[in-house]
């Protein structure tokens, strides 16, 4: 396990919508470069960067056509070795994003698979035995499309056909097994480019769609995991200082097969999402009844997390981290739903739980979801993905282009946030968000380690109360003032809002959060 994961915080980068230095309307490697230093001093020590290689952008990047070279429009390999290298001088991890479940249909792999004459690459994406076969549960077939008298699945859109790695139980001639020197070929193609990048400086790598890989798994991803531990064996052997975190939302199977972090998402019904996310989306695409817990007139329950999060909290200790996320790239923004004083206490609590918790660029400052027409293949994820808001000048900092030229355009709110307003506002959400970093990073009892006991969780009832280590942590989303027994007294560390620990009680005022040593 590498050890700089104990006080890791990532910040993920959207890298179109990050900083454009060069007026072309786009975000670039150089932007990243010169906000280190606010992402350093936002405390968030580690970098996730989605897809930045060469790609035709039918999914913002997801469609990789080349995973060995750079897209034009971020920079050359060289600028990129120049940002890890940057990032490393201020002790900045960075992960890339690795996308081993799928390419773009334009990646060479695929232009020779397509082939009617066999080649090396005939088994490298899943083909059926004729152009006529296009129909098994589960899968998605792409038919009629190649002159190759076969039928191929995709795993996402129509734009990315699925890599083949083999069928844990294959039922035709055409589902390679596991085994298969072919499908071991594709494992084999996946580290080297591993090994690519992690020569180049990078510091591992968020695997999208990580359980995607063998076909017809079983229930535990038997095939799928087998995958991952082989690839984790030579990460230990070669790379033992290279992280993976996994798009998966299942750390048991995931930490198990091999990964050292895994994402909760947002899966409605699952435990994460009922924290910030539990609303119906109404007629205009607004958020309607909403029972998050974080909102303060919602009446939320902790417990809906909890039963979902604990056990596997319990059963994974040890074996890597669950990772918390404040949002990302494919889920609404909380800017929307949530107020920047119901947010503060919502990251205050995501981030003094175990794990290794994600900030999604914008989050700190609260941007809000917008109503767009979808970009590269974002459809309603679209409106997550603009551009970092830094100033109040022309494109709020983010681009010298005319607007119209803009990747996507500026939220154009009078009152949108910026981090040049809320750095110069000391109760900003900004501030806050640093606050709690900073205390964080001073305190190993408040890190990634797995040293959690509930101290108060009752359904439907708040606040709700834990322990880490020496510290004793109480949380009040709501209107009301409550109060919980807790054992003995403790000095106040950071509060939100007002409490008080003392005489076996825990006392919390409206819209509260506490930490107390005790
Ligand atoms: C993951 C990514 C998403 C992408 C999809 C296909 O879910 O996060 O953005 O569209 O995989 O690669
Ligand atoms: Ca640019």
């Amino acid at each position: 396990m590498p050890k700089w994961l104990d006080d890791a915080v990532f910040y993920e980068i959207y890298p179109q919508s990050f900083l454009d230095t060069n007026g072309d309307g786009i975000g670039d490697f150089q932007g990243i470069i010169e906000k280190l230093d606010y992402i350093k001093d936002l405390g968030c020590n580690a970098l996730w960067i989605n897809p930045c290689f060469d790609s035709p952008f039918k999914d913002a990047g997801y469609d990789v056509r080349d995973y060995k070279k750079t897209a034009e429009r971020y920079g050359t390999n060289d600028d990129l070795k120049r940002l890890f290298a940057e990032a490393h001088r201020k002790q900045i991890h960075v992960l890339l994003d690795l996308v081993p479940g799928h390419t773009s249909e334009e990646h060479e792999w695929f232009i020779k698979s397509k082939n009617p004459e066999p080649n090396e690459y005939w088994n490298r994406y899943i083909w059926t035995n004729s152009w006529f076969s296009w129909d098994m549960e589960g899968l998605k077939f792409i038919a009629g499309e190649t002159e190759r008298n076969g039928s191929y699945i995709v795993n996402f859109f129509k734009c990315q056909p699925a890599l083949n790695y083999g069928f844990l139980q294959p039922r035709t001639p055409w589902q390679l097994p596991v085994t298969h020197p072919d499908s071991i070929a594709t494992r084999e193609a996946l580290k080297d480019i591993i090994r690519f990048w992690l020569d180049r400086g990078c510091d591992g790598f968020r695997v999208d769609m990580a359980d995607s890989l063998v076909k017809f798994d079983d229930e535990k991803k038997t095939g799928t995991s087998a995958v991952w531990s082989n690839i984790r064996e030579m990460l230990d052997k070669e790379y033992p200082e290279a992280a993976i975190v996994s798009e998966w939302s299942n750390p048991p199977l995931a930490l198990k097969a091999g990964f050292h972090m895994d994402f909760l998402l947002d899966h409605e019904g699952k435990g994460y999402h009922t924290l910030m996310r539990d609303y119906k989306v109404g007629a205009a695409g607004t958020p309607v009844d909403d029972k998050s817990f974080f909102k303060k007139d919602a009446k939320g329950d902790i417990c809906l997390f909890l039963e979902n999060y604990l056990p596997w909290y319990e059963s994974t200790k040890g074996d890597g981290y669950i990772s918390l996320i404040t949002g990302n790239h494919d889920t609404a923004r909380l800017g929307a739903t949530l107020s920047p004083d119901e947010l503060a206490i919502a990251y205050a609590t995501l981030w003094t739980l175990p794990g290794v918790p994600f900030l999604y660029y914008g989050d700190e400052i609260a941007m809000r979801y917008l109503f767009l027409p979808t970009k590269e293949g974002g459809f309603t994820r679209t409106g997550s993905r603009t551009p970092m808001q830094w100033t109040n000048g022309k494109n709020k900092g983010f681009s010298n282009a005319a607007p119209e030229k803009l990747y996507l355009p500026v939220d154009p709110a009078p009152g949108a946030p910026t981090v040049e307003t809320q750095e110069k506002d000391s109760s900003s959400l900004l501030n806050t968000v640093k606050a709690i970093l900073k205390l964080r990073h001073g305190e190993p009892d408040l890190q990634a380690q797995p040293n959690l006991e509930i101290l108060y969780a009752e359904k439907g009832k708040v606040p709700f109360i834990y322990r880490r280590g020496s510290f004793v942590i109480a949380v009040n989303p709501s209107t009301d003032a409550v109060s919980a027994p807790v054992k003995g007294a403790g000095t106040p560390v950071f509060t939100i809002g007002t409490g008080t620990l003392d005489n076996g009680e825990c006392r919390l005022n409206a819209q509260s959060f506490g930490i107390w040593k005790v």
